[in-house]
This record gives structure tokens, C-alpha cells and sequence, in this order.
């Protein structure tokens, strides 16, 4: 595991746009798995700024999306998918078709899983996993468990959850129960993970996934066996390690 400390939110971004820029200049047909939440919100304005400069090109990009609300049409605007378009794709030039996000108004979630399953195997899987990470320690909606998902399937959201995303929705009441999710083994499968953290509210989660044993009770803590994973943090999500 290597960990990287920025000075801040903004450091932190920076040198996530730089590290997904480089794999792409390296690989231009790269498969990217992406995340929502505020946190990677700078990182993808860096990669916006840089492709207006010409300093990195998505059209050969393709992206694998960790998860997507239930119950929620593409176009509402909390779903995952208006989140992306809205945040990224809609201002750089990756092609539509190249876009994989679970459907959360599919009609049969279970096939939606398995076919999204076979998408990013289609594709030759994932070449480089950005992750954000819950204050619980999920990754992807990967909840603190006895038992942890395989594979993408249908999981229910934890109260802490549902609590720390209502802060996008008019009420709690709103947030979506379930959500599809991209499991664990989808997530460790990735070629390379990088694992964004930032501010004091996530100190204790990466505390708990960086040091200690591997525990399905912090799914970010498996992450642990993964060969190829930065974990890049600002200094106030790195205050409880050393
Ligand atoms: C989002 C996702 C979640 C978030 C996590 C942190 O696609 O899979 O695991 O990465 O909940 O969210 P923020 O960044 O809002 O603190």
C-alpha cells in the first residue's frame, strides 16, 4: 500500500487528475472505474482544465461506474448518472457509448447486475479504480458486514449512509434504501486503485482500513491485499496515522 499526504483538498485533487491524466497517456484506450461524492468533485475540475488544454484526451477512454441508486431514473438529479454528466463526461469528449453506469430504474435489477458484470469483463476489466470512502469505511456501497458481496448486486444502504447522503436530497426520507453496487472482488480485480480521503471526518476510517487487520467490518480494510494501491489523502484524513 502506498499512501501519499497532500496539504489539502485541492493538493489532493490535483495529483488525482494528474495520476488518472498519466494512465491515460500511457494506456488511451483505458478502462476507468469512477466514483461520486463530494470527494472526488476537484479531481475531476483538474481533468476537465487539463483536457481544455489539451493535456489529456478521453476519446478512446472507456468508464465503469461503482454504483447507482435504485429506484432512480437517469435523469433525476440525484442519481449517479446526472451526477457524471453534469460534474464530468458533459464537458470532455469521452463517447456516450463508453459510459457504463448501472441502471437503477432497470426492471430486473438481478439481470442489470449480471449484465453490468459482464461489461467491465467484455471491456478486459479495469485498468485503474478511483474510490472514495465512507466514514464507516464502505467503498462503492460495500456496507460493514459480516458478509461482503462477490460481484455487483442489489445492496440496502446502512442508516449511517443514507444519513451522510441526505445532505443531497429535501429530506432523509428521499434517500434511495438500495442501491446496485460493484462488489468487492469487482473492485479488487482493478489493475490499479487509487483510494481518495479527505478532511478529519474520514481520519478514523483510513486509520482502519491503512493499519490493523483486514476486516469485513471496514470493507476499505481489504484493500490492504490489492498489489497496486495508493491511498492519496489530504492531512487532516491522515491525522490518526503516522
Ligand atoms: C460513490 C461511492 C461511495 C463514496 C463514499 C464517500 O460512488 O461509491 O463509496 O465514495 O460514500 O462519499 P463522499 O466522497 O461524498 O464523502
Amino acid at each position: 500500500m502506498r499512501i501519499i499526504v497532500e496539504k489539502d483538498y485541492h493538493a489532493m485533487s490535483k495529483k488525482a487528475a494528474l495520476m488518472v491524466a498519466s494512465q491515460i497517456t500511457l494506456k488511451p484506450d483505458s478502462n476507468l472505474g469512477l466514483a461520486t461524492g463530494g470527494t472526488p468533485l476537484a479531481m475531476y475540475d483538474k481533468l476537465i482544465e487539463m483536457y481544455r488544454e489539451d493535456e489529456v484526451d478521453f476519446k478512446e477512454v472507456q468508464s465503469f461506474n461503482l454504483d447507482e441508486y435504485c429506484g432512480l431514473e437517469a435523469d433525476h438529479p440525484n442519481s449517479y448518472h446526472y451526477y457524471m454528466n453534469d460534474n464530468f463526461f458533459n464537458d470532455i469528449n469521452i463517447k456516450k457509448e463508453n459510459i457504463h453506469i448501472p441502471d437503477g430504474s432497470a426492471e430486473d435489477f438481478a439481470e442489470e447486475c449480471r449484465n453490468y458484470e459482464e461489461s467491465i469483463k467484455n471491456a478486459r476489466g479495469i485498468d485503474l479504480q478511483i474510490l472514495g470512502i465512507g466514514s464507516n469505511g464502505h467503498i462503492g456501497f460495500n456496507e460493514p458486514a459480516e458478509n461482503l458481496n462477490v460481484a455487483t448486486e442489489v445492496v440496502d444502504l446502512t442508516e449511517e449512509t443514507i444519513e451522510a447522503n441526505s445532505r443531497y436530497f429535501d429530506s432523509k426520507d428521499e434517500v434511495p434504501k438500495k442501491a446496485i453496487s460493484m462488489g468487492m472482488a469487482t473492485i479488487l480485480k482493478a489493475d490499479r486503485i487509487i483510494l481518495l480521503a479527505s478532511g478529519k471526518s474520514k481520519a478514523e476510517a483510513i486509520k482502519r482500513t491503512v493499519s490493523g487487520k483486514i476486516s469485513t467490518q471496514v470493507p476499505a480494510s481489504l484493500l490492504q491485499t490489492h498489489p497496486q494501491i495508493t491511498v492519496l489523502l489530504d492531512r487532516e484524513a491522515a491525522s490518526l496515522i503516522n
